[in-house]
């Protein structure tokens, strides 16, 4: 007998996930689709990655017409597409230069490693320290998850990365209480994702941002889930207006393509010299003509526009559950169309509910459900949205 697809992937593939038991095939829009042709409103956007959508048409065309030129060169020569990109990142975030790698936990070693470089040239070769947040998630290498603050994800991997600490997230007086001669670099996500969806407060960020100005410490924003509209603005430390020295991107800029980045002002950015860091696929032109596109769709004024009216409208919609099932949702939290429900209880069932009844969100957390639409959805698909939650509540 033929093996079924759950025997093949049980058999095959290593079991790293807790994957919900579908197998999907094709998308348009908002929408995915299983083996067995069920249609899904994906409001998990691949975790915050597709920003168009599935099969946006912009996108396939720039898919189309860069593989057919040039897909992949090394970073032994120039590329085109590369260079534009950086200019539009840099541009956007008012930052001095790019590097690129190919996701998030790339970005956060990369900024990791600048940091470190920089506080050895510029303050002190004893400054090897990283202050990073309890809560954070920055990604699953070994730099990465030794600056991730969230002990489950470290368990049997120690020895971690030395000279990494964790300060609880938005605690000014005990972050201040870990600065020193060795404080290399502060990071933090400005709304923490993964964890639930808190959002640091403005007055904090605004006095880490003199503490760091204060002590020669590089401030780097993880900004994989938060950057590139999610928040309503393009990146979202400037809906805080602090702006910080490194900013680490990924997710939404590819749109679905793997892609990674950091940005950073200068002095900071020259800590990257030949031969201190590198990626093979880093800023190769295909994943650049990608991100070339979404940064000019994604970027635009009006686009951004739409999408703080469509948070608007959703968070008015998840509040409006809230008051109707207030012994089930706790809080609503979150910023443009990056949105977490917290429930009372444990959200696992109702997020299998949600997947049973044809809509797809993210957990975060044992508590919280994120909605993460593309950010070209509209009205009528949160409204849908709204009306399959709603009877997922209710049962
Ligand atoms: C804030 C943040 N940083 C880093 C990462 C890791 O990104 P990747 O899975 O692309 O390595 C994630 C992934 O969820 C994230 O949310």
């Amino acid at each position: 007998m033929k093996p079924s697809t759950k025997e093949l992937a049980e058999h095959y593939v290593m079991n790293t996930y807790n994957r919900f038991p579908l197998v999907l095939t094709q998308g348009k829009g908002s929408y995915v689709f299983d083996d067995q042709n069920k249609k899904y409103l994906d409001f998990s956007s691949g975790i915050a990655v597709n920003c168009l959508g599935h099969a946006n048409e912009g996108l396939l065309s720039v898919i189309n017409e860069q593989s057919q030129k040039l897909m992949h060169t090394s970073n032994l020569y120039w590329n085109e597409e590369q260079i534009k990109l950086a200019k539009a990142l840099v541009e956007k975030s008012v930052m001095d230069q790019a590097f690129f790698c190919n996701s998030g936990a790339e970005a956060n070693e990369a900024a990791l490693k600048l940091a470190r470089i920089y506080a050895k040239l510029h303050k002190n070769k004893e400054a090897t320290v990283v202050i990073a947040m309890d809560g954070s998630f920055h990604g699953r290498t070994y730099g990465a998850i030794s600056l991730t603050g969230q002990k489950k994800y470290q368990e049997n991997l120690e020895p971690l990365v030395e000279d990494i600490v964790h300060v609880p997230f938005n605690d000014f007086n005990a972050l201040a209480n870990q600065v020193n001669d060795r404080t290399a670099a502060i990071l933090l996500e400005p709304i923490q994702g993964e964890s639930g969806v808190h959002p640091a407060d403005k007055a904090y960020l605004q006095k880490v941002r003199k503490l760091c100005d204060d002590h020669n410490i590089v401030l780097i924003f993880d900004e994989v889930q938060t950057g590139i509209g999610r928040t309503g603005e393009f990146f979202a430390f400037q809906t805080y207006g602090v702006t910080p020295d490194v900013i680490c991107l990924a997710k939404g800029l590819g749109g679905g393509f793997p892609i990674g980045a950091i940005v950073a002002k200068q002095p900071f950015a020259s800590a990257l010299t030949p031969g201190t860091h590198a990626a093979t696929f880093g800023g190769n032109p295909l994943a650049c003509a990608i991100g070339n596109y979404i940064v000019k769709t994604v970027g635009d004024e009006n686009f951004l526009k739409e999408i703080k009216k469509k948070s608007d409208f959703l968070i008015e919609g998840l509040n409006a559950l809230k008051s109707k099932y207030p012994g089930k949702i706790v809080e609503i939290r979150g910023k443009g169309l990056l949105i977490a429900v917290e429930f009372s209880e444990k959200s696992s069932e109702i997020l299998s509910t949600c997947i049973d009844k044809g809509l797809l969100l993210v957990g975060a957390g044992e508590r919280n459900i994120r909605f993460l639409p593309p950010l070209n959805t509209d009205k009528n698909e949160i409204s849908a949205s709204l009306e399959i939650f709603e009877k997922c509540l209710s049962m």
